[in-house]
């Protein structure tokens, strides 16, 4: 183990982390800040345009992106994001399971939901999980090592209504982020996962009325908005070396609206 060097141990830079889901809302802004830290960012988005856009983005702002449109249930296209990783860059140090339907989902009852819709909801959010963990897997075991980042949701805490397939594929997503820690753990590979609150994302802007925003903010010990940047702190840390010991935990940022 190396000794702790505060002046590196929470850079990413030249680190090389793959984010899916990148290409909008919360994913955009995580490579935003990833790409201003020095990291060489990889955005994995079904949305081809919108992937291209931010990569572009931040390859005018003086740093290094790759776009690679990538659909998270097939496993050909996301062993081609990692093909294509390792090709540009040689080596994958960390990935952000960020993809996932939610804005794009109503709100409603539970006993309407369509089984497809309750299907599409588990490929992409667990399924999607699993298969980019998969593909990572024997390149950061090479390497010697990497860090997981999975996103869950807040309303797991609280168990929250009217998106019933949603609210169980984040609670998923915990499971697996336990379960996974312990199976890699010994190729010194940290697995984590965020529960973020309700947080005004461009897209979650576009979906939710503003009452129903403005009701979220009240539960809060800290009452006001939470915005994308709230959450960056946590998913680069948890990315970084400085979190290095920490594996199978999930942290909560929700300006204390759940007490976890
Ligand atoms: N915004 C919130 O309030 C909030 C709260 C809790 C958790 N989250 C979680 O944070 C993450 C980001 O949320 P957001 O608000 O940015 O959501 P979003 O709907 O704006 O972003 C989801 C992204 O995933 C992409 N995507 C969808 N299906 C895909 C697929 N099959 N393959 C690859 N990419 C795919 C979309 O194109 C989009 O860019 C999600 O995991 C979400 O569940 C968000």
């Amino acid at each position: 183990m190396a000794a702790f060097n505060a002046g590196t141990a929470f850079s990413l830079k030249d680190k090389v982390v793959i984010v899916t889901g990148g290409g909008t809302g919360l994913g955009k802004v995580y490579s935003q800040r990833l790409g201003e830290m020095g990291a060489k960012v990889v955005l994995a988005d079904i949305a081809a345009k919108e992937g291209e856009a931010v990569a572009e983005g931040i390859v005018a702002a003086g740093g290094h992106a790759l776009a690679v449109t990538t659909d998270v249930t097939e496993p050909q296209s996301v062993e081609t994001l990692v093909e294509r990783t390792i090709a540009k860059w040689g080596r994958v140090d960390g990935l952000v399971n960020n993809a996932s339907l939610m804005s794009v989902l109503p709100r409603g009852d539970w006993f309407k939901i369509p089984l497809d819709e309750w299907d599409r909801v588990m490929a992409v959010n667990l399924r999607g999980i699993f298969l980019c963990c998969r593909a990572v897997y024997p390149h950061m075991k090479r390497q010697g090592g990497g860090r997981i980042v999975n996103i869950s949701s807040g309303r797991v805490w609280n168990g929250q209504p009217n998106r019933l397939h949603y609210t169980t594929s984040k609670a998923g997503v915990i499971g697996l982020t336990r379960a996974l820690s312990r199976e890699v753990g010994d190729d010194n590979i940290g697995v984590n996962a965020v529960t973020p609150g309700l947080t005004l994302s461009e897209t979650q802007l576009a979906s939710s009325s503003s009452n129903y925003l403005g009701g979220q903010e009240q539960g809060r010990a800290f009452k006001r908005p939470q915005v994308p940047d709230d959450l960056v702190g946590t998913v680069l840390f948890l990315l970084s070396d400085a979190s290095g010991f920490i594996t199978g935990q999930t942290i909560n940022v929700d300006g204390g609206q759940n007490m976890h």
